[in-house]
């Protein structure tokens, strides 16, 4: 969970490097650090901290940094060894011919290190990648030959990793490999690039190269060439990614989270119009899975991690609404994977995961797999681990999301994702004309239904002014709402620091109830349905035990604003769809709380974006 960034060209590296690893460093942030080739040798610059910090570090590095013209960069975030200067990267190998950044975990690091260490080797840092870097300089000293040892080198790692490398005597060159972890390469005609996210390449070329499980490649400017891990050469074709790189900046807005909370209702357009005619579902290439595929499917699993495992549960309960008969799961990758999940030909397993490498969500479709289930994927990027090695992928429309915590790619998701359930269900024949239309028409309405709740931005602010100094929160509801309970307690937590859990309203008696105090906000979820009842007479059981009410009720419903402290009104819509509306107050809600806490909004303390090790 780190972002690395290679290139090679004739251009001033640096600020090429800087700038995408700034592109990064959702990816991690606890350190960065740059490795500049000036002509015999090669400078490094490190800091405990943020790209910015190393942007200034850079800019007192001697004057030939200025006029490189290759280099590597990464901003870590720590799995093996604290957060120091010595432990950030790139390393450089005790002989100083090595100079290696890594993305992963090598699980054989300890191994190699005592080797190493009794052959004389001097180790520096704490981390697993030094193992990687001082290996790779024996085996260089040894071989001579940069392909050769990298081949030795990515024989003996076990574990994940993605790597990029200068050879001190191999001026203009750069390695890398690739083995669990992401890593893309380009080539602009006069330069070549590698990163670990694509957005951080989009300015300089659309066309791609995804490396791919057990590829390596050297970069020069003036080509990409791949090899096997063996060393035999590769032919690799690009891959088109139609992202616009401005997509990925922040605008006028303070946080990309906000500006990505604002860009939900263009998702769901996006991804309405892209597969679906005004009354019916219609089965765009896109969305087609194998043709009568699921005459032959009893069960269907969603499986994924994060808030994409809560899209897939507003998947399950739609898909379950509109038919009683199949067996319909949503489970979480990480307990997936070591459980014996039921397989096989009769089972499709639907993978969600917005990077599309997520380490538990890759295992957990790794498993299916061999287990003769159909798998197919639902991700936001193209070209990613999910997306090549699925049957079938379907690509969320959501665009880069930069913020930490995923907002507008839940949207992308759970838009997908009611599309793609009406289709296998119309495709198996248990989906009702009339539901259809029902559903087909409800999310057509839906982006002016979230323009309008994005419009009651500043109400929401007030309230999360308000609630700011609750000791913690209690998210409740039923059905349709229970997935975003989950959502609301999981974006607080995450960019506010606060403890908020979630709980089917029906469950609070059975315990959490205990811990309810004025202190103690309980945010309710209401929406006028046949289980609106239900859940105000939970609320009323909170309020009893003096818990301040935030509670959220469906527009025009008076009558509950007897049963909260504060209230916010939601637009109508078909009951199965309220999350696509609903989400909108919660994420707002977290965005301003954390505001006025202070917390840093798009980069989180601890967390990651995209988890790529266990
Ligand atoms: C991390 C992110 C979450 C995300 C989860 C799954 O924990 O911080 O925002 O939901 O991974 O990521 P994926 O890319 O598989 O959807």
């Amino acid at each position: 969970m780190c972002g690395i960034m290679g290139y090679a060209g004739q251009k001033p590296a640096a600020g090429i490097i800087l700038e995408g690893l700034a592109r990064q460093e959702y990816r991690g942030y606890d350190s960065a650090g740059i490795a500049l080739r000036c002509e015999e040798t090669i400078i490094n610059a490190k800091i405990v901290g943020r790209v910015s910090e190393l942007t200034r570090k850079v800019k007192n590095m001697p004057p030939e940094c200025s006029v490189s013209t290759s280099g590597i960069g990464h901003t870590r975030w720590a799995t093996h060894g604290g957060v120091t200067e010595t432990n950030a990267h790139p390393h450089e190998s005790s002989d100083g011919m090595i100079v290696l950044v890594h993305n992963g975990i090598i699980e054989n690091s300890r191994e190699i290190r005592t080797r190493l260490e009794s052959e004389g080797v001097k180790f520096i840092t704490e981390t697993d990648t030094e193992a990687a870097c001082q290996l790779l300089a024996v085996l260089y000293k040894e071989r001579g030959d940069a392909r050769s040892a990298m081949s030795a080198l990515t024989a003996e790692l076990r574990g994940a990793f993605a790597l990029v490398i200068m050879f001190r005597d191999i001026p203009d060159e750069i390695w890398c490999a690739r083995k669990g972890s992401p890593l893309v390469a380009a080539f602009d005609g006069s330069a070549s690039y590698c990163a670990s996210d694509p957005t951080a390449l989009l300015e300089y070329t659309h066309d791609l190269f995804f490396l791919e499980e057990g590829e390596m490649a050297s970069l020069s400017p003036s080509r990409c060439e791949f090899y096997g891990f063996d060393g035999t050469e590769r032919r690799k074709k690009t891959i088109r990614l139609n992202w616009d790189s401005v997509m990925a900046d922040k605008g006028h807005f303070d946080h990309f989270m906000r500006k990505e909370i604002g860009e939900q209702p263009d998702v769901l357009r996006l991804t309405i119009d892209a597969h679906t005619i005004v009354t019916n579902v219609a089965m765009d290439k896109s969305l087609t899975l194998p043709s009568g595929l699921m005459k032959q499917i009893r069960r269907v699993q969603f499986v994924a991690c994060g808030t994409s495992y809560y899209a897939t549960l507003v998947a399950r309960d739609i898909m379950e609404s509109l038919d009683g008969e199949l067996d319909i799961r949503a489970e979480v990758a990480s307990e997936y994977r070591y459980r014996n999940v039921i397989g096989g030909g009769d089972t499709l397993a639907i993978f969600v995961s917005q990077s599309g490498e997520t380490a538990d969500t890759l295992a957990a479709a790794r498993i299916a797999k061999a287990k003769g289930t159909r798998c197919t994927a639902i991700t936001n990027v193209r070209g990613s681990t999910i997306d090549r090695e699925v049957e079938h992928t379907l690509l969320s429309m959501a665009g880069p999301e930069v913020g930490v915590a995923a907002t507008k790619t839940f949207m992308g998701q759970i838009s997908l994702l009611a599309l793609l359930v009406m289709a296998l269900l119309k495709d198996r024949g248990t989906l009702s004309a009339g539901d259809e239309a029902r559903l087909i028409g409800g999310l057509r309405t839906l982006p002016a239904l979230q323009q309008a709740m994005l419009e009651r931005e500043d109400e929401i602010k007030l309230l999360a002014e308000k609630y700011s100094d609750s000791k913690g929160f209690f998210f409740i509801g039923r059905r349709e709402c229970v997935p975003l309970t989950l959502e609301g307690a999981l974006k607080l937590k995450e960019i506010a620091y606060l403890p908020s859990e979630a709980y089917a309203a029906g469950e609070m008696k059975h315990g959490p109830i205990a811990m309810l105090d004025e202190k103690l906000t309980v945010v309710a979820l209401a929406p006028d349905t046949d289980l609106r009842e239900k859940t105000l007479s939970n609320v009323e059981e909170c309020r009893a035990r003096n818990a301040p009410i935030l509670l959220l009720a469906s527009e025009g419903d008076e009558g509950a604003r007897a049963h909260a402290n504060d209230i916010i009104f939601i637009p109508r819509t078909e009951p199965e769809l309220f999350p696509f509306i609903g989400v909108i107050p919660l994420q707002l809600f977290a965005y301003h709380t954390a505001r006025t806490l202070g917390r840093d909004i798009d980069m989180p303390r601890n967390l990651a974006k995209s988890v790529t090790v266990e």
